[in-house]
């Protein structure tokens, strides 16, 4: 398959968000994607087929029993066609069918005739996204090779706020049509255990209080998705953060630096790669307060901290380590900084992010590198998250194997 795929075949499954998927549609189509749209039955209760074929130009086909278009086998033909197939809204009825490798309607029966890899958008209210029935319908998939684009946390139609908002159309768009994962990346890391970090830790200071940081987790989110597209298998030790865990990977919820190191220490035996892309807290109070700490007259407030454990140099100090990769965020003399930390932790790896600017590290879309080894140096340019996880991966992967 090409590295940028350009004919995508969209299927719009019956949800609110299907309104959405003409937005989508333009979305891809500036990227310079040729796309072709097919409507399940549900799908047509909320958006129309006219919608569609105006904005894709193409024509838009709703049913495996259309005789104009079956004359000449359509939907094998279209099922060929396809470079990537792409459902957004993937509702939960659809998750399910697919699991089960029904075709009992056109998108199904595509999904099933077609060798191009499938892209899925889920859409639900968060009780259903939550359910177990569905993560095990995604499971299937994703082990199957789909790869799972969200959902986002946030307001629902329904309502409520949650996880199962579809991803906005940019962000799958892009998505979409991103390379394939690096092959060479892939021969090297597929099958082996990634254990990560991602996100904030917070310090309580009392039950209402806490010393935090503005990581988003988006970062290490990536990597950790990237890398399961990747064929690892991986375990994310994740600070408080708005994000679902990408579909196949295990995350571990902690919230304190203390409680991330305990995550990590009894998981890192069996990891091959260890990345720490969390922002932790380098102290904490000597004491978490039991009761919420009020004003005292016009004085201030003295707070005691101790320093937390460096959980990246501890990984790094065993006798048995993965191959360690650490983060370095810096406000100035970036490389000065990240360079003294890869020797003083010992690390085999670090890639070094400038933070405190508009638009790049913490708590925004983009990032940009400077990857630094024994001996080497590497640049990754200012992009999206997914693409820097992705020349990071490809990176980590050439060192790993030219290690000794
Ligand atoms: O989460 P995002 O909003 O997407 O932002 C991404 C990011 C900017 C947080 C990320 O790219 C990043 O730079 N992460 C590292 C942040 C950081 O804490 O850097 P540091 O220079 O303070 O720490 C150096 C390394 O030691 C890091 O790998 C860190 O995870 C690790 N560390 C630090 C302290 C500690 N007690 N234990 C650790 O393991």
């Amino acid at each position: 398959m090409n590295d940028t795929p350009q004919r995508i075949l969209l299927g719009v499954s019956g949800g609110i968000a299907a309104y959405k998927a003409a937005d989508l549609v333009r979305r891809l189509r500036e990227r310079g994607a040729q796309v072709r749209v097919v409507l399940t039955e549900n799908a047509e209760r909320f958006v129309t087929a006219l919608t569609f074929q105006a904005l894709s130009g193409e024509p838009v086909r709703t049913s495996l029993w259309d005789s104009a278009a079956e004359a000449s086998m359509g939907h094998i033909e279209l099922a060929r066609w396809a470079q990537r197939v792409l459902i957004a809204p993937a509702s939960a009825d659809l998750i399910a069918r697919l699991a089960q490798g029904q075709a009992d309607d056109l998108l199904t029966t595509l999904c099933l005739a077609t060798e191009a890899p499938l892209f899925l958008a889920p859409a639900m209210n968060r009780v259903m996204w939550e359910h177990a029935a569905v993560q095990a319908n995604l499971d299937t998939l994703v082990a199957r090779g789909a790869t799972v684009l969200g959902p986002d946390e946030g307001g629902q139609a329904c309502g409520e706020t949650g996880a199962g908002r579809m991803w906005e159309p940019a962000a799958i768009a892009a998505a979409a049509l991103a390379p394939a994962p690096d092959p060479a990346a892939a021969a090297v890391l597929a099958g082996r255990n990634l254990l990560l970090t991602a996100g904030p830790t917070v310090e309580d200071l009392d039950p209402v209080r806490y010393l935090g940081n503005r990581s988003s987790g988006r970062m290490g989110y990536a990597i950790a998705a990237e890398a399961q597209r990747l064929g690892m298998r991986v375990t994310l030790v994740s600070g408080p953060v708005n994000l679902p865990a990408p579909a196949g990977v295990e995350r571990i919820a902690v919230r304190s630096a203390e409680q991330m190191r305990e995550a990590v220490t009894g998981r890192v035996s069996g990891a091959d790669l260890f990345i720490a892309t969390a922002a932790v807290a380098d102290f904490r109070p000597r004491q978490a307060s039991r009761d919420k700490i009020k004003k005292r007259g016009d004085g201030g407030l003295v707070l005691e901290l101790v320093q937390n454990p460096d959980i990246l140099a501890e990984v790094a100090a065993r006798q048995e380590r993965p191959f360690v990769v650490g983060f370095a965020a810096e406000t100035c003399d970036v490389e000065r900084y990240a360079l003294d930390k890869l020797e003083r932790k010992r690390l085999d790896l670090i890639a070094a992010n400038r933070v405190g600017e508009e638009g790049t590290g913490f708590d925004a879309d983009a990032n940009a590198l400077t990857v630094l080894w024994p001996g080497g140096r590497q640049e990754i340019g200012r992009a999206d998250k997914a693409q820097v996880a992705r020349e990071l991966l490809s990176l980590i992967a050439q060192r790993l194997q030219a290690r000794p």
